[in-house]
């Protein structure tokens, strides 16, 4: 095949893009303002970006919101956070929902506030039937914790005689991943400038793009977006194959 032919997903954009969140706090900093400020600042662009995707042919918009390291941070700051999320998700319940969003919610709900659990429950119930944006929400998620997780069940399938462990492949532990019903990303971005995956989605990443950017995450705007999303549109993806022959 001559290399100016299109492969499948060649010149397509990201299906599912997934966003690591990051520099809230230094633009706070910056603008001598408590790290809060800058939380806050930063959920008015995920408004933003959620309602950029339909226009931009992203299917699945999947966002690290809260790790399950980030319990190391000082109270005030936990605290703040957890009510950010439950003020988001009462806020943003019926507009989400108008506007076609299907909200989940990954990570380990056990340490979470049953208040917070609730609102979670009740708004991926309430968003069901959508289907225009698909929105899942990382709250106390870290991809060793989920992977994990997933293997205990696994582990108890085998010992209940409901999995046959010679039948146990790649395709196995995805199935008890909290992602099992979604797509894997496409593209994995993160903002503030650092290069590193911090434990997000580690099993479901492993043929993703990744794009590492300057900007801070209340500065993302729709614009930065559509850039990162069209860059990968005119990327050539082989998922391990070899480069096609030129045909002279
Ligand atoms: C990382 O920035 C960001 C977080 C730990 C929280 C992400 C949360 C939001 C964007 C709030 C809104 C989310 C929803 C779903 C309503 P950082 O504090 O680590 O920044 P820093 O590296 O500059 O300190």
């Amino acid at each position: 095949m001559a290399k100016s032919d299109k492969k499948s997903g060649e010149g397509a954009g990201p299906h599912h893009v997934a966003i690591i969140m990051d520099g809230n706090g230094r633009w706070a900093q910056a603008r001598g303002r408590p790290r809060l400020f800058g939380h806050h600042a930063g959920a008015k662009r995920v408004r933003e970006i959620v309602e950029a995707c339909p226009d931009l042919g992203v299917k699945y918009l999947t966002i690290f919101a809260f790790s399950t390291e980030n319990w190391k941070r000082t109270q005030l700051e936990v605290a703040g956070l957890m009510s950010l999320f439950r003020r988001y998700i009462t806020k943003e319940a019926r507009d989400l929902f108008a506007r076609g969003v299907r909200v989940r919610f990954i990570g380990d709900r056990v340490r979470l506030d049953k208040k917070l659990v609730k609102l979670m429950d009740e708004l991926e119930v309430m968003t069901e039937k959508n289907d225009r944006v698909h929105l899942t929400i990382a709250l106390n998620y870290g991809g060793r914790d989920e992977v994990a997780r997933a293997t205990k069940r696994l582990a108890q399938d085998v010992a209940s005689g409901l999995l046959d462990p010679e039948k146990v492949d790649e395709e196995t532990l995805p199935r008890y991943l909290d992602t099992y019903v979604l797509p894997d990303p496409d593209l994995v971005i993160r903002t503030s400038g650092e290069a590193r995956i911090s434990n997000f989605l580690l099993w479901q990443s492993a043929y993703a793009e990744y794009e590492f950017i300057d900007t801070l995450w209340p500065d993302f705007s729709r614009d930065v977006f559509a850039r990162l999303v069209a860059k990968f549109g005119a990327k050539d993806r082989r998922y391990g194959g070899a480069v096609d022959e030129i045909v002279i």
